[in-house]
């Protein structure tokens, strides 16, 4: 039998989550007509013992540096660059010293909490290069505070967003022969923080370690979009009210896993999650998911996605999608809507001609054409012609971001140009 470790509080454990996580839960059953969708754990920040400081840095370079692979020979995530950026922390100590070193296997104690509870978040970002072969990256500080708020709930610690965005961008220089400098190419980057502590007690780890890797990746459409069919997902969800769906914990994926199976032995690319009873569409795989349809009443052009409410991820693209359909759809006429929507609300549109395309949006892709769902024994197509694969609204979003990560747009507030 696992020794449960009683709720106490740890005055130098600066991520003060099991007090504040604690006092948050109890209020919300003492609140029960108002349910939480999803608990934001404090952030350890400016509680006085030591962040990540940038200019500790210390850095070792490998002595076999590799070959780099032709770019068409490059598949995602399969290959690593020369280095990895690693910073530990104690929660005596605070982050110790960032080090980057040469790209290297992990040594850990069989018991490392990681392994038994699943100590363990994750982000996806990518650094890519301009045409002047500058480095850059696309808003990394929202990939730093989603980063922070997944560390901070499953209580491993948080850390400065932007010290730490500025030693991913001499991680990044360090590496960046391995970013290819044709368009469609870049250096995907994985920020990891895994709680360390040898022991199989469950309660806060003592002990963490953030670490960052990066693989070269090419075009995800290497000749052109292919719009993917998917099957909606009825008899499981990935995420439900006051859970952890939207926090990017390596435990959230795992269970996914299956339903993309089933969903690929039926034919299909991808499934779509589906919620509750009314069926409420809520994100594609591991993408958020956008539809345009003419809205039923006004006839008024709708882009649509779900809302925040804790169920979903808040991808930074589908932050960047709103941001540029507010800026420049609605002043033609849009309505950009983030609200919740069902699966009948979609093929309701299909079926009376009102919908215009349906489209998945990640870092991965930036975005991913839809062309029809598997729902109810039937086939809700979502609106593009046979010979297309994608809408002009996908292709639009696609072109205006990558013009901002590639530098097009030069001095766009979303380009970190790394230094
Ligand atoms: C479940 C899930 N939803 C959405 C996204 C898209 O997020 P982003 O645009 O930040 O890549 C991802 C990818 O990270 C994801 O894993």
């Amino acid at each position: 039998m696992l020794q449960h470790r009683p709720l106490r509080l740890i005055p130098s454990l600066s991520h003060s989550f099991t007090y504040s996580a604690a006092s948050e839960l109890s209020a919300s059953v003492r609140r029960r007509s108002s349910r939480a969708y999803s608990i934001h754990a404090n952030a350890s920040v400016g509680t006085g013992i030591q962040n990540i400081d940038p200019s500790k840095l210390s850095i070792t370079n490998t002595t076999t540096p590799k070959q780099l692979l032709p770019p068409e020979e490059l598949i995602f995530g399969r290959n690593f660059t020369d280095h990895m950026l690693s910073l530990e922390w104690t929660a005596s100590q605070g982050w110790l010293p960032a080090r980057i070193t040469p790209y290297q296997n992990l040594s850990l104690d069989p018991a490392t909490c990681v392994f038994h509870y699943a100590f363990e978040c994750f982000e996806g970002m990518k650094a890519y290069k301009d045409k002047q072969g500058n480095v850059r990256l696309f808003r990394p500080e929202m990939n730093m505070a989603r980063l922070n708020k997944s560390s901070a709930r499953i209580a491993l610690p948080t850390f400065d967003g932007a010290a730490m965005t500025e030693l991913i961008g001499k991680f990044v220089k360090l590496d960046e022969r391995f970013i290819p400098e044709a368009r469609g190419y870049s250096l995907y980057l994985r920020p990891t923080m895994i709680g360390t502590q040898r022991t199989l007690g469950v309660g806060p780890p003592a002990s963490a370690l953030l670490y960052v890797i990066a693989s070269p990746v090419g075009p995800y459409y290497p000749t052109g979009f292919k719009a993917v069919s998917l099957e909606a997902t009825d008899y499981a969800v990935r995420a439900w009210p006051g859970g952890v769906g939207d926090k990017k914990l390596g435990a959230n994926y795992a269970p996914c896993i299956v339903p993309q199976m089933q969903a690929a032995s039926r034919g299909f690319h991808q499934n779509l999650w589906l919620f509750g009873e009314e069926e409420y569409v809520t994100e594609v795989g591991t993408m958020n998911l956008f539809a345009a349809i003419k809205n039923k009443e006004t006839g008024q052009s709708e882009l649509l996605t779900a809302p925040l409410d804790g169920t979903i991820l808040e991808g930074v693209t589908r932050d960047s999608i709103l941001g540029l359909a507010r800026e420049r759809l609605e002043p033609q006429g849009w309505k950009v809507s983030e609200r919740r929507f069902t699966m009948k609300e979609l093929a309701d549109a299909a079926d009376e001609g009102r919908m215009m395309e349906v489209f998945g949006a990640g870092t991965a892709a930036v975005v991913s054409p839809v062309r029809k769902i598997s729902w109810k024994s039937r086939l809700v197509e979502c609106g593009l012609a046979d010979h297309a694969e994608a809408g002009p609204i996908a292709q639009q979003m696609k072109d205006w971001i990558e013009g901002i990560q590639y530098g097009d747009e030069d001095g766009h507030p979303w380009s970190y140009k790394v230094v």
